[in-house]
């Protein structure tokens, strides 16, 4: 089997207007050009600077993510867009259950899982995160709770489906804190997710299936991350917003 490539991707979340978004990408696509074909590098803005991020990535290497998606096509769901929208676009990828929408907008496993067929069927790829919170790492259910998560998010996937899947591993209490999982935390839990995917699908499966890590990358932890052999990636928040921090993680990961 080919060796994973790695996917870094950066998640603004909600920030970056339109004009920022296109400073941005302007900035980085000569930083990180060389290396495009080292690294899958992938840009996941807000929604309403999709389009505009998509025209100017055009011909480059960089390809695009939306940060969530509607499991419904069409129809009456109020500010809501759908995964066929968002493939027109020109998405590539659709992140889907980052812990800030299981935590403030009541995402759940089954409408993760809802999500992610939509996501498949529009031709598009889910980044499906999954993590523990910090009360839950100190109460020793770190695997418990990331297992249930991934088992929940894969539901009625059969194995060619879920070698597509993209995960990834944000513990909670990392994210946005500054405070970064160990390598050895990082590494056992990628390794217990590989496991768990050799158990629910099979060996070839498990070794297709990229997992990025996420929280608090920064340009002085990457590339100690990325060495890791179950580390395929990584979600990068905060330092996403800056190109010099986002170029100097892709070229951890080339
Ligand atoms: O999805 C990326 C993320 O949640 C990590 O955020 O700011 O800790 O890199 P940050």
């Amino acid at each position: 089997t080919e060796p994973r490539r790695k996917i870094v991707a950066g998640n603004w979340k909600m920030n970056k207007t339109v004009p920022e978004a296109l400073a941005l990408v302007r900035e980085l696509r000569g930083m990180v050009s060389v290396l495009r074909d080292k690294v899958e590098i992938v840009l996941a803005p807000p929604f309403v600077a999709l389009h505009p991020v998509a025209k100017a990535i055009e011909d480059s290497n960089l390809k695009l993510a939306a940060q969530n998606c509607h499991w419904e096509a069409s129809g009456a769901f109020t500010g809501e867009v759908s995964a066929p929208m968002l493939k027109e676009l020109g998405c590539s990828y659709v992140i889907l259950g980052h812990s800030e929408r299981r935590q403030f907008f009541g995402e759940t496993d089954e409408t993760v899982n809802k999500r992610a067929q939509a996501v498949l069927k529009a031709g598009l790829l889910p980044i499906l995160c999954v993590g523990e919170t910090l009360a839950e790492r100190e109460a020793g259910r770190t695997l418990e709770v990331v297992e249930r998560q991934v088992k929940g998010g894969l539901a009625g996937f059969g194995a060619g489906d879920v070698a597509q899947f993209v995960l990834a591993y944000e513990p909670v209490w990392a994210i946005g804190t500054g405070r970064t999982a160990t390598t050895a935390q990082a590494q056992e839990v990628h390794a217990a997710i590989r496991a768990q995917l050799g158990r629910l699908y099979d060996g070839g499966t498990a070794e297709q299936v990229r997992i990025q890590y996420g929280g608090s990358v920064k340009p002085d932890n990457a590339a100690e991350l990325l060495g890791q052999k179950d580390v395929d990636g990584a979600l990068v928040g905060g330092a996403s917003l800056k190109a010099g921090d986002f170029a100097a993680i892709v070229k951890a990961g080339a």
